[in-house]
């Protein structure tokens, strides 16, 4: 089917675009406008709130909001809110809370806490004498005309920490960066960097223009090319970690060597092997962006970080290590994270705000710990059942309520469907055909009809 362009899209009303949308690409159903009208929040003030947090909305889209319980972190008890729509996830991060809570619980550290932005910009000409320049007068000027913009942002402690001109020229012809690094305290401070990093630009031209010191080519050729933050901070980083004596890692059937040997060997192959660091690596995102969402963060960036610091030494390795060093097992998760507790939706969202509330209103710091320590005990989780039981156990009864959910099972029917697969592999057509046996029917479109 063809479709046409349309013109002011953004202009139009909600129920304008729904009209739109519906016609030009959904055959005009309402059932289609239906579902859409389905999600909508009763309360018009908290639609609207919802509505504008982004552009051209027309529902909201439902995630599960759970909470894992039993997390003991640095001597504290927590319940950690989760927002994730992979099942199985939730259930395995409050498994490795009640593993580890009666071994010592998580410890976490802050080990930095540096953020980072980058003026990239064209040069040609004496790079010397540019570095010179840099250092001798530009330097104190860049500080100076983001006065403005940093006095807050020092007031609550933070700042710009450090400035300094990189070439890039071995890499790229003419090209050369400001390297900014800021403390952004409690906020994950994307405007202030942006802003600050604007205004040195404006600064640096301004600078090299107005000098007697560099040729009119030189002046020339100076071109800004972009003011950004980086997402890669490799020095924000946050450690989280769980020991205990190795004795303490029996598991029933598996003695503790035992349990020891094929969990740091599963540890050693996602150092080592890019196909199962993915993976591993993903398994540990499942609890980082879970909490990452629901406590109104961006896990975009949180995502691209973690991977650009998983392949930093040139091959894209794990994110979690494990050693055993004088009878005692030692895991751990070096995480570089930049979040925010003040700004952005945490004090726009209400679910956000209660979701920081349970975590007992944490600045940026303990928010780092407690992102990590989500992302460690799903690994510890995931292992455990990979190199135990398999993965496909704690899965699949995840999956069978999936498909009862599906076949609009009643409760008394999910009962004895997990009794029934105590002892039994659960598939998708054991389960249905299990199913139509016991709804006494031949095939699903009969079960429909009923
Ligand atoms: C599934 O979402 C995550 C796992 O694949 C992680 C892992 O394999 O370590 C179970």
């Amino acid at each position: 089917m063809n479709h046409t362009p349309v013109e002011g899209f953004s202009k139009m009303s909600k129920e304008g675009k729904i009209e739109w949308l519906v016609n030009e690409y959904l055959d005009g159903s309402e059932n289609a406008i239906q579902i859409l009208k389905q999600y909508w929040n009763e309360d018009p003030a908290l639609q609207q709130l919802h509505d504008e947090f982004s552009e051209n909305t027309l529902s909201n889209f439902y995630m599960p909001f759970g909470f894992a319980p039993n997390f003991l972190i640095d001597g504290e008890l927590h319940c950690i809110p989760m927002a994730i729509e992979e099942s199985s996830v939730v259930a395995a991060a409050s498994k490795a809370a009640k593993f580890w809570i009666s071994r010592g619980g998580f410890k976490t550290e802050v080990l930095s806490k540096v953020k980072l932005g980058h003026v990239h910009f064209m040069f040609r000409g004496n790079k010397e004498k540019l570095e010179r320049f840099f250092i001798e007068t530009v330097l104190a000027k860049l500080f100076k005309d983001t006065e403005a913009i940093t006095k807050n942002m020092q007031a609550r402690g933070g700042g710009i920490l450090n400035l300094k001109l990189v070439d890039k020229t071995a890499e790229i012809e003419d090209y050369f960066q400001i390297h900014a690094e800021f403390d952004t305290v409690d906020s994950m401070g994307a405007n202030f960097i942006n802003s600050c990093l604007e205004q040195f630009a404006q600064t640096l031209k301004r600078e090299i223009y107005d000098s007697e010191n560099f040729t009119s080519e030189e002046k020339d050729s100076l071109q800004i090319v972009m003011c950004i933050l980086s997402n890669y901070t490799p020095d924000c980083i946050v450690r989280a970690e769980v020991s205990c004596p190795v004795e303490d890692l029996a598991e029933g059937d598996v003695t503790s060597e035992e349990f020891v040997e094929k969990f740091s060997r599963a540890v050693r192959i996602a150092e080592v092997e890019p196909y199962r660091a993915t993976t591993h690596n993903k398994g540990i995102m499942n609890g980082i962006d879970a909490v990452v969402i629901a406590t109104g963060n961006d896990f975009r960036a949180v995502e691209a970080c973690a991977h650009t610091y998983a392949s930093r030494n040139g091959k894209y390795s794990s994110l979690t290590h494990c050693e055993v060093k004088d009878g005692v097992f030692r895991f751990w998760l070096d995480l570089p994270i930049s979040l925010g507790t003040v700004g952005g939706l945490t004090s726009l969202h209400p679910l956000v705000k209660l979701a920081l509330q349970v975590l007992g209103n944490p600045n940026a710091e303990k928010l780092m710990g407690f992102v990590a320590v989500a992302g460690l005990a799903q690994n510890f989780a995931a292992l455990r059942s990979l190199v135990t039981t398999g993965i496909q156990q704690g899965h699949m009864k995840m999956h069978l309520l999936n498909i009862l959910n599906q076949l609009e099972a009643t409760e008394e029917e999910k009962n004895y469907f997990v009794n029934y697969f105590k002892d039994k592999t659960v598939s998708h057509h054991a389960v249905i055909s299990e199913f139509l046996k016991l709804r006494g029917v031949k095939s699903v479109e009969e079960l429909k009809k009923n």
